[in-house]
């Protein structure tokens, strides 16, 4: 067996299920470009503190690009017995330049090491989904100028409320996304603060310069605290807890084109290349990636809660456990990116049923809400005589612009013959104008600043 890059106070190596038990390289190799980066301006900034010779330096730096070529080049021998992606980068720097490969972890340690490299990660992976995220809003505004003028029941108890247009409904999901995106984006001011130099816990006595990494490596500033730096994980509940928000948005998403795309609702139908089949049933057609997406969302929920509970009990500062945290933050990371493409292919491949969604609107009285605005009385009044009104359509089975001036006028003499330009939903939906309403023009100003803001020709 080797003898483990920490071996000089052991007389016995570990047993084999302690190094299966331990080890992390399976999960964390996923940090090795990340890893390179870290030591790469480690080592350079040791070389301008006069730490390590600029020979050092130079075969460091050189060596660790090799490394980084093998690995990409799917060359590079990952070893279990290395325990983790800092050992493994280690151990096979030594082997390739000797001698100045020994010094590159002057005053480092794995646990501010690790940190540097997580955070680095978790950087590039909040530009990732923000990118994703604009993926999908672009593709639900442009699903939006497609159906500009179309009509739908707008839902409050998933029982029939008012008229909305389409476009306003699927512009909320867009609102919902840019929160999202915000939310990743102030995540990453708050994260970016940079951990290195703060050794095992407690800095060195050696004369580093951590502003000169920090700054080498795109960090605001050094973490203040060296103790804070090596425990310091919220910055990893705080993007699980964000990436979880988004999930739960997508899972409504889901949700919602899931019961459109049934047979009792009919709006939508989506393209064979995004729907499913059924073993037994051949008649099926499912919308199983939107399913999915409502699915997974709570894989996303359970990372975030592994986090949390990882590490509620901790004390200061670094401790084992925290070798936990990478692979939630991976799974979490991947699947949501994974859902906020493929709600976007989903929405690129959704009709709607303009017809059957026309046919359904005379259903539940959308335009009640609009009659009450008309009567022009105390609103609680008008709410009182529209909905004796309705109650006589239910008795009747009409809809209220069925009902003739004299049974509008028996129930109140406030209504005149230009109450039908307020009934039917396509009246009821002009007349809406306050500031983010349905209303045609408010809708239009809307779907104008998401054209404009993502550049949609
Ligand atoms: N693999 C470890 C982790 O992911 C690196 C830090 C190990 N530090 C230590 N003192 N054992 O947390």
């Amino acid at each position: 067996k080797e003898n483990k890059l920490w071996g000089g106070r052991f007389e016995q190596t570990v047993t084999d299920k302690v190094e299966k038990f331990t080890e992390s390289i399976s999960f964390d190799k996923e940090l090795y470009k990340h890893d390179i980066m870290g030591s790469k301006a480690h080592a350079s900034m040791l070389a301008k503190q006069g730490l390590i010779g600029e020979s050092d330096r130079d075969s460091i730096l050189k060596g660790l690009d090799e490394i980084q070529r093998n690995i990409e080049a799917g060359e590079f021998e990952w070893r279990e017995d290395r325990e983790d992606v800092h050992m493994n980068i280690e151990a096979a720097l030594t082997e390739m330049i000797g001698e100045p490969a020994k010094k590159l972890h002057t005053a480092r340690s794995r646990n501010d090491q690790v940190l540097t490299d997580f955070k680095l990660w978790c950087r590039d992976a909040i530009d990732r989904i923000v990118a994703s995220i604009k993926n999908l809003q672009v593709a639900l505004v442009k699903l939006a100028l497609n159906n500009e003028g179309l009509i739908v029941p707008g839902y409050t108890h998933l029982q029939r409320a008012q008229p909305v247009l389409l476009p306003h409904l699927l512009l909320a999901y867009v609102e919902q996304l840019e929160r999202d995106a915000g939310r990743l984006l102030d995540c990453k001011v708050r994260m970016n603060f940079c951990p290195l130099g703060a050794c095992a816990l407690a800095g060195t006595g050696l004369p580093i310069d951590r502003f000169m990494t920090s700054d080498a490596l795109g960090f605001t500033a050094p973490m203040r605290n060296s103790i804070d730096a090596v425990s310091d994980r919220d910055f990893v509940l705080e993007f699980l807890s964000a990436n979880s928000i988004t999930a739960i948005h997508l899972s409504r998403l889901g949700e919602e084109w899931v019961l459109w795309a049934s047979e009792e609702f009919g709006f939508i139908t989506p393209s064979d290349s995004v729907s499913t089949g059924s073993s037994i049933m051949p008649q099926k057609k499912n919308p199983d990636p939107m399913e999915l997406v409502r699915g997974k969302s709570a894989r996303v929920i359970g990372d975030l809660v592994t986090l949390l509970t990882l590490c509620k009990g901790l004390p200061l500062a670094y401790n084992r456990d925290l070798q936990e945290d990478k692979e939630p933050v991976f799974d979490s990371i991947k699947t949501v990116v994974g859902m906020l493409e493929v709600s976007a292919e989903f929405a690129q491949n959704i009709t709607f049923n303009q017809e059957r969604i026309q046919k359904s609107l005379p259903a539940g009285h959308l335009d009640a809400t609009t009659l009450a605005d008309y009567l022009g009385l105390p609103f609680r009044t008008a709410h009182e005589i529209v909905g004796t009104c309705v109650h006589l359509c239910v008795s009747r089975n009409l809809r209220l612009e069925d009902l003739t001036l004299d049974d509008l006028k028996r129930i109140s003499p406030a209504f005149h013959q230009d109450v039908y330009e307020y009934l039917g939903v396509e009246n009821a939906i002009n007349k809406f104008r306050s500031y983010g309403s349905t209303g045609a023009a408010c809708v239009a100003k809307q779907l104008d600043y998401w054209v404009t803001k993502f550049g949609i020709s």
